[in-house]
């Protein structure tokens, strides 16, 4: 079966054919980047308006490269939610409306389940059941995973995410948007010993987050460091950015740990763009090692948002009889844990 996946959540436009037979066969994806760079984040009306702009040209040229007609697609899968509701409408409203034209089924998938699945398209993937983290810019969960769509919520941030708490600290260092890679990149330079940033929640029992406390922290360190100029030198700039970053690492790599503990598992699977960050997945596969433990994680491009994992979603679903009526769905928000289970937990 081959599927047509469609990813318009929020920044980028990703589209991908996935064969359930051969695997994958094409991605591409479209950065908005640039056009939020000078709002300092993303523009929700410029997000769906450049999503429509896109997505057509994109399809079109994936399929003429493959040398595929519409025929030959088996089905489409588009992200339904959560995500921005006008970014949403778009590539749900453009992936219905071409399987409805190709007289083909349609399914809408989860952002987050996409992001949980995205290890599978590597080489080794994980089998359940294994715990998953979720750390993306608008989700930092840890999931019990029996299954695709047997998920159990362990723990989640009760305020930022981690991926918008790297996006907030990389703003008060003057650092461009996305933050996280900027971060990652700034502290490589920092001194690992200067300044210890509070690692929130792990004095007490529970697998919750929580980050906002981490920006306040932040900020008054810069306050503190900057004299008379706007912000502090470069050395102790760098030596923020490494502070901030092993704190979110840590914090996350403590709550992994405690998962695992609490659910018997020996299987991390860590996914979303937070999940791209070298220091994530050093730190957890060193703690891992030491208990016989094993992470897995998705290539680079595909930790962050993707057309890939939207494909290889829908097209686990697709498979397991689900289909979209003729409806539009667009859900911004869209608890995980309320979706349908496609087999039996393993
Ligand atoms: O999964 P994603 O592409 O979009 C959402 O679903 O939100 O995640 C984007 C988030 C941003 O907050 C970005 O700063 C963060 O992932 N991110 C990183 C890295 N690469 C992307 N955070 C830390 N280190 C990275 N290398
Ligand atoms: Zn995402």
């Amino acid at each position: 079966m081959k599927v047509l996946g469609i990813e318009t959540s929020c920044d980028e436009t990703g589209i991908a054919v996935y064969d359930s037979e051969r695997g994958l066969l094409s991605d591409a994806l479209y950065s908005q980047v640039a056009v939020h760079a000078e709002y300092g984040g993303v523009v929700p009306e410029l997000a769906s308006r450049d999503h429509i702009r896109k997505l057509l040209p994109m399809v079109k040229q994936m399929l003429a490269n493959l040398s595929l007609g519409g025929g030959d697609i088996d089905g489409v899968a588009y992200t339904s939610g959560p995500g921005l509701i006008g970014a949403l409408m778009v590539g749900a409203a453009f992936g219905r409306s071409l399987a409805y034209a190709w007289k083909v089924p349609a399914v809408g998938v989860h952002h987050m389940e996409g992001h949980l699945l995205a290890p599978m398209l590597e080489e080794n993937p994980p089998a359940f059941p294994f715990v998953a983290l979720l750390v993306s810019g608008g989700h930092t969960q840890l999931v019990r995973v029996d299954g695709i769509g047997h998920y159990a919520i362990l723990g989640e941030s009760l305020d930022d995410a981690a991926g918008e708490a790297f996006d907030k600290a990389a703003k008060m260092l003057d650092l461009d948007y996305p933050g996280g890679p900027e971060i990652a990149r700034l502290a490589v330079q920092g001194d690992p010993d200067r300044f210890r940033f509070p690692r929130p929640m792990t004095d007490r029992p529970g697998l919750d987050f929580s980050f906002s406390g981490l920006k306040t922290f932040t900020l008054n360190t810069i306050a503190d460091h900057r004299g008379d100029e706007v912000l502090p030198d470069d050395q102790t700039m760098a030596d923020i950015a490494c502070a901030f970053q092993e704190a979110v690492v840590d914090t996350l790599a403590i709550k992994c740990r405690r998962a695992l503990a609490a659910t018997g598992m020996k299987t991390l699977v860590i996914a979303g763009g937070v999940s791209a960050n070298q220091r994530l997945r050093e730190r957890l596969e060193a703690a891992l090692a030491k208990e016989g433990g094993r992470v897995f994680y998705a290539r680079h491009k595909f930790c962050t948002d993707n057309g890939a994992m939207i494909a290889y979603a829908g097209c686990q679903r697709l498979l397991a009889g689900q289909r979209e009526d003729l409806a539009i769905r667009a859900i911004p928000r869209w608890p995980m844990d309320t979706l349908a289970p496609i087999d039996a937990p393993v």
